[in-house]
């Protein structure tokens, strides 16, 4: 079968379409035809070495896919660590979810990191619970319009709270205002703190979503209010966080991990995710932004739209 391999650990252009077998099938999986693999920055990340737990290459690259279940014929969208995007892959049935009616191939493949990283990203930010009464709930969504950041604010506008979000482009932040996002913050021209502050009239939000690292953790930290909770969940920046134990003391703040490679192992908590998930997707009220499509033998300019930040909501491959 084809495959995208990650030949070595030297960045996007060491990936290689080439023929390998076919994934061996363990106990408690499945193996599925795949046509579409949904890009994420791990899989840029993982290119270079930076993804926690990548094997020696070569390996098969991608994280997240839609395609038919060979047993039963059913279409899937599913979550693995490695190996997506190949024309077959072998997926864990409790990571493999029937696609929502209606739904392309591309949206299935787009739907899996995105949708549970930030509805887990809400949850442990407190936000899947009603706000106490008189009082709304308000997040800041770093990268707002990529794609945990598209899938955020539509999981945020179900839930009833008020979002903050940052990009470099007027554009993308137009395209996500369209999606229920009140506050689009352009943070090359404006600083995002002071924003917040402003907005808020120094009170700050319940919650940061971030995915930066570097100083916007600490930055992030001075954004919130009482009790808020900055959810880190990457370090884009490639920088490590800093912590700023001062905003912590200030307002009882504190910062959580959110790791969905490390949450997905738990049953707990990704069926009622995916409960509450499903059934928003039955009501046609989540739709993932498919920003670009690439066949799979131009991955390596997909992957390096990525790395530029210069992609809206998800990059999609073409696999079959
Ligand atoms: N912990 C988890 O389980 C988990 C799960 C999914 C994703 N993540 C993390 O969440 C982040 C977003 O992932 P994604 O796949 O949805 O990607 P994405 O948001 O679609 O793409 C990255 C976006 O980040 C912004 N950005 C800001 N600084 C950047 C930089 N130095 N380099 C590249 N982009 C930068 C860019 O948008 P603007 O130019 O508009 O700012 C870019 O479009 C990544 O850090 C990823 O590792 C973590």
């Amino acid at each position: 079968m084809k495959a995208l391999v990650i030949t070595r650990l030297s960045g996007p252009d060491a990936l290689a379409v080439q023929d390998v077998a076919e994934p061996a099938v363990k106990a408690g999986q499945t193996l599925v035809r795949v046509a579409a693999g949904g890009l994420n920055f791990a899989d840029f990340m993982t290119t270079k070495g930076g993804y926690p737990g990548t094997p020696v290459p070569p390996l098969i690259a991608g994280r997240e896919f839609c395609g038919v279940e060979e047993n039963t014929g059913r279409r899937v969208m599913g979550y693995v660590q490695w190996g997506a995007f190949a024309e077959k892959t072998a997926g864990y049935s409790s990571m493999l979810w029937p696609v929502p009616e209606g739904w392309s191939d591309e949206q299935a493949a787009g739907f899996p990191v995105n949708y549970f990283t930030a509805y887990l990203g809400y949850w442990q930010g407190g936000m899947t619970q009603l706000a106490a009464a008189g009082r709304t709930h308000r997040v800041l969504i770093h990268a707002v319009a990529g794609g945990v950041g598209t899938a955020a604010v539509q999981i945020g506008r179900l839930l009833g709270v008020e979002m903050y979000g940052t990009s470099s482009s007027d554009e993308k932040l137009a395209r996500v205002s369209q999606l229920g996002l009140q506050h689009g913050i352009n943070y090359k021209r404006h600083d995002y703190e002071e924003v917040v502050k402003n907005l808020t009239h120094g009170e700050g939000v319940d919650a940061v979503f971030e995915m930066l690292g570097g100083e916007h953790t600490a930055k992030s930290l001075r954004c919130l209010r009482d009790f808020g909770r900055v959810i880190q969940y990457g370090t884009a920046s490639g920088k490590a966080p800093q912590l700023d134990l001062r905003a912590m003391y200030a307002k009882s703040a504190s910062v959580q991990g959110l790791w969905l490679t490390y949450l997905s192992q738990k049953r707990e908590i990704m069926e009622p995710a995916w409960q509450q998930l499903s059934q928003w997707c039955a009501q046609g009220r989540l739709t993932p932004q498919i920003g670009h499509v690439f066949p799979m033998d131009r991955a390596v300019e997909a992957y390096k739209l990525l790395e530029e930040g210069k992609n809206y909501g998800k990059v999609v491959l073409k696999i079959a």
